[in-house]
């Protein structure tokens, strides 16, 4: 039994197989075949954040593959009372086929996986958000940013918040072997222990990392540019002096000119014009943002498939 905590945990060929896995889906989704692959299954989702792509993707997903998905807010069950997360594992897992969770730090995430019966799925944590990804990396091969074979022809741009989202596309990277630059203002710098990771991985993928606090450095001929909210869910209290501190980082037409011409950008979603991305961007590149929140979809059914084979 295999879980999907953190990309860390997976080879680029297993990466490949669940990308190669959504793309099928997606394609007989898209032709109108919904193929029982995980008939009667029963997918438990408990979250204790908020959540709209994560919620609605993972509950059609379970339904589109032959199963049925449980919405568990923390807010009402007795996890949110103070029930132990080892003992709502014992028994949600005892119950179900999969169960996905979003969470606070890591290890709950890794406590409750060590509990469960039952393949246990990141829907996002305060370290990383790894199903965004799967759906990230899927856009990007469908708008010609990524070939397997060739991954040192990528170059992204990660530029804010030293957060899950940059975590993620770290971690990606370096796995697969496409280059990318880290722009994140001082203070904002991405955790040690990730970076140490990636940079590890690197030397097997050929990734070339590079860490910066110059968002135009960053950006400079880059095939792909991200970036995520300043103020992430829990730092609300942070949001004033966040907002000062990235000042610089917006991406606007200004930053972006300075990328590839045919570049493309993404954003996980939610997005806060005026903040990390003016609006005007993100109108223009509004058929990748909302292809990537459509993948989410996709990439999750393969996923789940792959979990389950
Ligand atoms: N991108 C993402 O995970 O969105 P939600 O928070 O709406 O699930
Ligand atoms: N970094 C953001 C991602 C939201 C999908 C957060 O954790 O709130």
């Amino acid at each position: 039994m295999r879980h999907f905590l953190w990309l860390v945990d997976f080879t680029k060929e297993e990466i490949k197989e669940i990308i190669s896995l959504a793309i099928q889906i997606k394609k007989e989704t898209k032709a109108g075949i919904f193929k029982p692959y995980l008939k009667h299954n029963q997918l438990a989702m408990i979250f204790e954040k908020s959540s709209t792509r994560t919620r609605v993707s993972f509950e059609v997903g379970i339904n589109q593959l032959g199963g049925n998905g449980l919405f568990l807010s923390s807010r009402d069950i007795q996890l949110g009372r103070g029930e132990p997360l080892k003992d709502t594992a014992r028994v949600i897992s005892r119950m179900v086929d999969l169960i996905m969770i979003r969470t606070f730090g890591q290890e709950r995430l890794e406590e409750f996986a060590k509990y469960s019966k039952v393949p246990v799925i990141n829907g996002l944590t305060d370290l990383c958000h790894p199903v965004q990804l799967l759906a990230d990396l899927l856009t990007m091969i469908e708008f010609d940013k990524f070939d397997f074979e060739n991954p040192s022809k990528t170059t992204a741009a990660y530029i804010g918040d030293g957060n899950n989202m940059a975590h993620s596309w770290l971690i990606l990277a370096s796995k697969l072997g496409f280059n990318i630059n880290i722009a994140t203002p001082k203070g904002y710098e991405i955790d040690e222990k990730i970076k140490e990771i990636a940079l590890n991985e690197a030397k097997n993928s050929g990734a070339i990392i590079e860490f910066t606090n110059d968002p135009k450095t960053a950006i400079k001929d880059v095939d792909v540019v991200v970036t995520d909210t300043w103020v992430s869910m829990g730092q609300e209290d942070e949001k004033e002096k966040r907002l000062k501190d990235f000042q610089g980082y917006e991406i606007n037409n200004e930053l972006m000119s300075l990328a590839k011409k045919d570049a493309i950008f993404m954003h996980c979603l939610p997005a806060y014009r005026g903040y990390e991305v003016s609006e005007d961007v993100f109108e223009k590149y509004e058929n990748v943002i909302f292809t990537e929140a459509e993948n989410r979809l996709h990439a999750q059914k393969g996923l789940m498939v792959w979990l389950k084979k």
